[in-house]
C-alpha cells in the first residue's frame, strides 16, 4: 500500500530518504529485475556527517523502497562515493554474480594528520543481491599515492580488454586504472589536467560507452565543486574515444550535463545492457546543508536516459526522463495548432495536479516564450526561451523561501544546442523541483525551490506570436512509499 509522506516540500515521485541527510547516488546497479540505488547517507542527522551507503530498490526506476543501510564506517574510515558491479565470471572469488561495491574509504584521523593519504579505494561484496554486505579483508585495494583528493571510483567491465576499468577523480584530473579481479589495480593513464572547467575539485566521474549510428563513442562525466556554470557544483562532460588505456576527447569545449543549479554527482547504472540510465543528486553544495526541509535533506533527479545527438557535425549529450515515467503520468490531454498572443492561461488545466505534472510544448517557430509557474501566495518560477541570447532559462528569484543562502535566489541559463526553426520544452514539476528538458534533451536545466504552497497556476506568455504545434499535459501520481 502506498502512502504519501505529507511534509511540505517532500517530492512525491522523486527518491528522497525518509529521514536524515543524503548526498551522491552511489553503486547504482541492476540485477535480476531490481534496480539498486545506494547513496551517501548520514543516519545521524540532516546535515553532512559520517558517511554510510544508504540503499533503495526499485523494479521500475520510479517506485523506490528504502532498504536498511548497506555499508557502515569501519576502522579504515567512513564510506565515500563509489560504484557497484555484478561479477558474472567470479573474477574476485566472492561468488558468481556477487554484487561488488568499490568505494572510497575516508579516514578522518589521517586527514587531520595532513599527510594527504586519507582517501583510498576499498571493496565490499554481497552474495544475496544486496541484502547483506561484507567488507573485503584485504582493504584497501588501491592505496593512496599521496594525492589529497583521491576518490569516487566508478568501475566497469571493459570487454575488449577483458579487464575491470576504474575511473577515479584525482584532484584536478581523472586517473584510469585497470584490474583482473577488482583487488589489484594498475594505473593506465590520466586525463584532463588542462581541459574543461577547473573552478573546483574534480569528483564523481563516469566513463560511459554510447552507440552512435553504429559507432561506439565514449562520454566522460566529471562533476566539479565549485566552478559550475552558474555557481557551486555541477557536472561537465567530454565526448571522445577510449582504447582501453587512454581517453581522447573529440571536442574540448566545456559542456555541462545540466545547466540548472541542482544536478550533481550524477552517474549511470551498471549492468543495464545498452541503456545508459543516469541519476543525479538534485541540489547544490552551495546550500544543500541549509535548504528548509525538516526531516530529511535532498532528493535525486528523475532517472534519465542518456543518448548522443549530432547537431551540425558535433556530438552532444542528450538526457530525457526514462520511459518508465509513463507508469505514473495520468491521462494526457493536449491542444494542437493554436496561435498565442500575449497571455495564455493553462491554470484551469494544471491546478488539479497539485504541483506534480508533466508538460510538453512544441513550437513551430523560434520565439520568446515564458512559462510562469505560480501560486496564490505570489511565489513563481519562470521557465523560458530567450531569442536574443538563444538561451533557455529558469528563474527562481521569487520562488518562495529563498533566503537561506545568498546564491539561491537566481536565474540559471542554458545555451540552446539544437539548430533550426521551432523548439520543444518538456517540463517535469514535482512539488519542489522543475526539470526542464528542451529539444529532446539537448539543453537541460534542473532547479529546486521552496514555495509556500504548490505551484498550481500556469501561464504562458510571449512577446511575439507563438505558433503552438502541440501542448500535452498530465498529472503525475505519487510513487513514494
Ligand atoms: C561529491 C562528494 C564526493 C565524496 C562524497 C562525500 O558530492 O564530495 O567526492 O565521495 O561527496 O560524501
Amino acid at each position: 500500500q502506498q502512502t504519501t509522506v505529507a511534509e511540505q516540500y517532500r517530492p512525491q515521485f522523486h527518491f528522497s530518504p525518509k529521514a536524515n541527510w543524503m548526498n551522491d547516488p552511489n553503486g547504482m546497479v541492476y540485477l535480476n529485475g531490481t534496480y539498486h540505488l545506494f547513496f551517501q547517507y548520514n543516519p545521524g542527522g540532516t546535515t553532512w556527517g559520517p558517511m554510510h551507503w544508504g540503499h533503495a530498490t526499485s523494479s521500475d526506476l520510479i517506485h523506490w523502497t528504502e532498504q536498511p543501510i548497506a555499508l557502515y564506517p569501519d576502522s579504515l574510515g567512513t564510506i565515500f562515493s563509489g560504484s557497484a558491479v555484478v561479477d558474472k565470471d567470479n573474477t574476485a572469488g566472492f561468488g558468481k554474480n556477487a554484487i561488488i561495491a568499490i568505494f572510497t574509504h575516508h579516514n578522518q584521523k589521517i586527514e587531520e594528520a595532513k599527510t594527504g593519504l586519507h582517501q583510498y579505494q576499498s571493496i565490499a561484496y554481497s552474495t544475496d543481491e544486496g541484502k547483506t554486505w561484507a567488507k573485503y579483508k584485504g582493504n584497501p585495494v588501491l592505496p593512496n599515492p599521496g594525492i589529497w583528493d583521491f576518490r569516487d571510483p566508478k568501475v566497469q567491465w571493459y570487454e575488449a580488454g577483458k579487464k575491470w576499468l576504474m575511473t577515479l577523480a584525482t584532484k584536478d584530473r581523472i586517473t584510469f586504472y585497470s584490474s583482473p579481479n577488482l583487488k589489484t589495480w594498475t594505473k593506465e593513464s590520466e586525463f584532463g589536467e588542462k581541459l574543461g572547467a577547473h573552478g573546483g575539485v574534480w569528483e564523481c566521474p563516469d566513463l560511459i560507452s554510447l552507440d552512435y549510428n553504429g559507432t561506439k563513442k565514449w562520454v566522460l562525466l566529471v562533476s566539479i565543486n565549485p566552478g559550475g556554470p552558474t555557481s557551486g557544483s555541477a557536472t561537465q562532460y567530454f565526448v571522445g574515444n577510449f582504447d582501453g588505456k587512454t581517453f581522447v576527447p573529440d571536442n574540448t569545449s566545456t559542456r555541462w550535463v545540466d545547466y540548472g543549479a541542482d544536478d550533481y554527482a550524477g552517474v549511470t547504472f551498471s549492468n543495464t545492457g545498452n541503456r545508459r540510465i543516469f541519476i543525479g543528486w538534485m541540489t547544490n553544495w552551495n546550500y544543500a546543508n541549509v535548504v528548509p526541509t525538516k526531516a530529511w535533506r535532498s532528493a535525486m533527479t528523475i532517472p534519465r536516459e542518456l543518448k548522443l545527438k549530432d547537431v551540425n557535425g558535433t556530438l552532444h549529450l542528450a538526457a530525457e526522463p526514462v520511459s518508465e515515467l509513463a507508469k505514473i503520468t495520468g491521462p494526457s490531454a493536449s491542444l494542437e495548432n493554436v496561435t498565442v498572443n500575449g497571455d495564455y492561461d493553462l491554470s484551469p488545466q494544471v491546478s488539479a495536479f497539485g504541483g506534480k505534472y508533466l508538460l510538453n510544448i512544441e513550437l513551430a517557430n523560434l520565439e520568446d516564450i515564458t512559462l510562469h509557474l505560480s501560486n496564490a501566495k505570489g511565489n513563481e518560477v519562470l521557465v523560458g526561451y530567450d531569442k536574443a541570447s538563444n538561451t533557455y532559462y529558469v528563474d527562481r528569484t521569487r520562488s518562495g523561501d529563498v533566503g537561506f543562502e545568498q546564491s539561491f535566489a537566481r536565474k540559471t541559463t542554458a545555451p540552446r544546442i539544437a539548430a533550426g526553426e521551432g523548439l520543444s520544452i518538456k517540463l517535469l514539476v514535482d512539488v519542489a523541483s522543475a526539470e526542464v528538458f528542451t529539444d529532446d534533451g539537448l539543453s537541460v536545466l534542473t532547479n529546486i525551490f521552496f514555495p509556500q504552497e504548490p505551484l498550481n497556476q500556469l501561464h504562458i506568455t510571449s512577446t511575439g506570436p507563438l505558433k503552438l504545434k502541440k501542448i500535452t499535459y498530465s498529472g503525475v501520481k505519487p510513487s513514494i512509499r
